[in-house]
């Protein structure tokens, strides 16, 4: 799960895609294009909206996308165009930008739609994008764990 600084939208995106997965088959990460925010905690805001629906995502950390990723995972989920672009940029090859899905297009196929960055507004963006990912994980887990 990649958004940019890997502290609002991904960490939301990995604490909700871990909750739905077979945790024996499925190893689940996020990170962020922009490494700015490298090693904080996920902003208070997205930590608030987990726990108000369960999901505890306080001990994870910040990191920044390495090339390595294209090896050790089988999907790469983005927030939105920018993060598409700036992780396919960083893709080696190909068969690394087939890896490269926007979180969204599994639920809502050929719209095109975007995770909205909550950053700079208030909470309920935040609430906002909790219900997005919500769903968007409902779907991808079906589809993986089938
Ligand atoms: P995220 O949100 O990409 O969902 O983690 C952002 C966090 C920080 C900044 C931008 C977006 N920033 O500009 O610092």
């Amino acid at each position: 799960m990649v958004c940019l600084g890997n502290i609002c939208r991904s960490p939301l995106a990995e604490g909700l895609m871990r909750s739905k997965l077979n945790f024996t088959k499925f190893t689940v990460d996020s990170a962020g294009t922009s490494g700015s925010h490298r090693g904080e905690q996920p902003d208070k805001r997205s930590i608030a909206v987990a726990s108000k629906n369960g999901l505890d995502i306080s001990t994870q950390a910040s990191r920044k996308l390495v090339v390595e990723d294209f090896d050790r995972f089988d999907y790469i989920f983005v927030m939105d165009d920018s993060n598409y672009e700036d992780t396919t940029s960083l893709a080696p090859n190909d068969d690394a930008i087939a890896k490269v899905h926007k979180v969204l297009d599994w639920a809502f196929p050929n719209e095109g739609l975007n995770v909205p960055d909550p950053y700079y507004g208030g909470k309920s963006g935040f609430d906002q994008v909790y219900k997005m990912l919500d769903h968007a994980t409902d779907v991808i887990a079906q589809k993986l764990n089938e």
